[in-house]
């Protein structure tokens, strides 16, 4: 069996009253397209299919780094026309999955049932029960509880309106199969629209058995319409990642209060405090602990480190038992050794700080390399831009920076090099000695305190 997956994102999404396509609204930081381009990939189809239309270009741009066949609908008259722009891919022998744009939450196995359920010669439709079943196609049984057909909210009868099975919009079935009921489908609806939910009235006309497949787990079928459903979309997809670090043995001080948008993997023992907002790649070693308000993207964080409050990380690796923040912001390709301390108010960028060095305060440190041992003062400044190009400072291992110093790159300070307070350090300063460079201080004896004008 070869299967192709189909999803519809041509619509334009008027409920959510936003210039952003519907598709690329964010779910957990990544367009909602995207959650259902991964779960269409997952399933291993011979070809991911997307329909584009309303911002097309916008969305092709977004999922450029995505390999799926587009197809075009340059007027979005229904999810039935959605679907037959890419009917032209489609061979009749293959089995058709259908997936909606907007239902992100959709997971691999349910999908994996309702696929061997089409088999060869049925229709498969994956339906849910919904305590408010409102704007849902209405699933319509005869008395023995076969299928007839779908009913759209705006088309129901007021007896319909109380159906609580509803449409998840996915279904399955042969590409021949399917061919035939889109090729037949009418507008003659309240939409004026050719509704993809009209072939299950079609296949049972055929005599073409329709089975439904009812997901005990709702939350599956989330369909995203407006700016309310987005967020309780949010929260579901939340729960289903901070309930994952639960079980792995995770502290999550209040799992309300986590934002994973992207892979998080954690070691044993590892604290999460409250406010914390993970994206990207991050991987965080046993025993981190990770104050409140942080933001750490794309970053390797090693055993027994602290991030202590309000920290920004992005694309950094810290090696084990450093002690990092409050305040601290870290910019990309800062690589530190283990026992590495950054305090409140620095902020480092494309760096290497060795084992043990400390930089406690209100610095920066920009393009530079600093040995073991190093000790950075209050408010030491490296001046790694001259207006025009960026260049790199060396501090080598055992120096001992005083407060308020800038090192004028690009320049190297010696091994075991002492800086004095409020040097201005614009060559290289020699292993082993103190150099200072700054004005002499001198006292101006015969001073007097200026008088107010008469
Ligand atoms: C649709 C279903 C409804 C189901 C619900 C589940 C139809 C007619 N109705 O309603 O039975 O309960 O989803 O969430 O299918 N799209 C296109 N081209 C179009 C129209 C829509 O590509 O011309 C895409 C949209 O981008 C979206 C998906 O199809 O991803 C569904 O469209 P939407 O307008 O949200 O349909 P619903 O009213 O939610
Ligand atoms: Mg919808």
């Amino acid at each position: 069996m070869q299967l192709r997956t189909l999803i519809l994102a041509a619509g334009r999404g008027t409920r959510m009253r936003s210039s952003l396509p519907k598709v690329l609204q964010p779910l957990a930081g990544r367009p909602l397209l995207e959650h259902v381009i991964d779960v269409a990939e997952d399933l291993e189809p011979i070809g991911v299919h997307v329909v584009y239309g309303f911002g097309g270009d916008h969305v092709m741009k977004a999922m450029e780094h995505r390999k799926v066949e587009w197809h075009e609908q340059a007027d979005q008259l229904g999810t039935g026309h959605a679907v037959n722009q890419a009917m032209g891919a489609v061979h009749d022998d293959d089995v058709v999955l259908v997936l909606y744009g907007d239902v992100p939450l959709i997971q691999e196995e349910t999908l994996q049932q309702l696929v061997h359920l089409a088999g060869e010669s049925a229709l498969a439709l994956l339906t849910v029960k919904l305590n408010n079943p409102y704007g849902y196609g209405r699933i319509v049984r005869d008395a023995r509880g076969h299928v007839l057909s779908i009913v759209e909210e705006k088309d129901t009868s007021e007896e319909q309106r109380d159906i609580n099975e509803v449409n998840t919009g996915v279904l399955a079935c042969k590409g021949g199969l399917l061919r035939r009921w889109i090729n037949a489908l009418e507008n003659n609806n309240s939409q004026g629209e050719y509704y993809l939910t009209d072939v299950v009235a079609l296949a049972v006309a055929a005599n073409v058995p329709v089975h439904a497949f009812v997901t005990a787990n709702a939350e599956e079928a989330f369909g995203i319409n407006d700016k309310k459903h987005l967020a309780e979309a949010e929260a579901m997809y939340r729960k289903r990642v901070t309930d994952q670090l639960l079980i792995q043995g995770v502290t999550l001080v209040d799992p309300l209060r986590v934002d994973v948008r992207g892979d998080l993997a954690c070691g044993q023992d590892v604290y999460i405090d409250t406010n914390v907002t993970f994206i990207g790649k991050v991987k965080l070693g046993d025993g981190v602990h990770v104050g409140p308000n942080c933001v750490i993207r794309d970053t390797q964080i090693e055993d027994g480190t602290v991030i202590h409050p309000n920290c920004v990380i992005e694309e950094a690796h810290f090696g084990p038992r450093c002690q990092i923040g409050p305040f601290a912001r870290v910019r990309p390709q800062t690589y530190l050794g283990s026992q590495v301390k950054l305090g409140n108010f620095v902020e480092v960028k494309k760096s290497n700080i060795a084992k043990g060095s400390k930089v406690s305060h209100l610095s920066y440190v920009g393009d530079t390399t600093m040995g073991e041992g190093c000790n950075l003062g209050a408010g030491t400044i490296t001046c790694n831009y001259d207006g025009v190009n960026k260049h790199k400072t060396k501090i080598n291992a055992g120096v001992f920076v005083g407060s308020g110093t800038q090192l004028v790159a690009p320049v190297e300070v010696g091994e075991g090099a002492f800086i004095g307070a409020g040097s201005v350090i614009t060559k290289d300063a020699p292993a082993g000695k103190l150099s200072i460079g700054r004005g002499r201080q001198v006292t101006i004896e015969d001073w007097k305190k200026p008088q107010k004008n008469k």
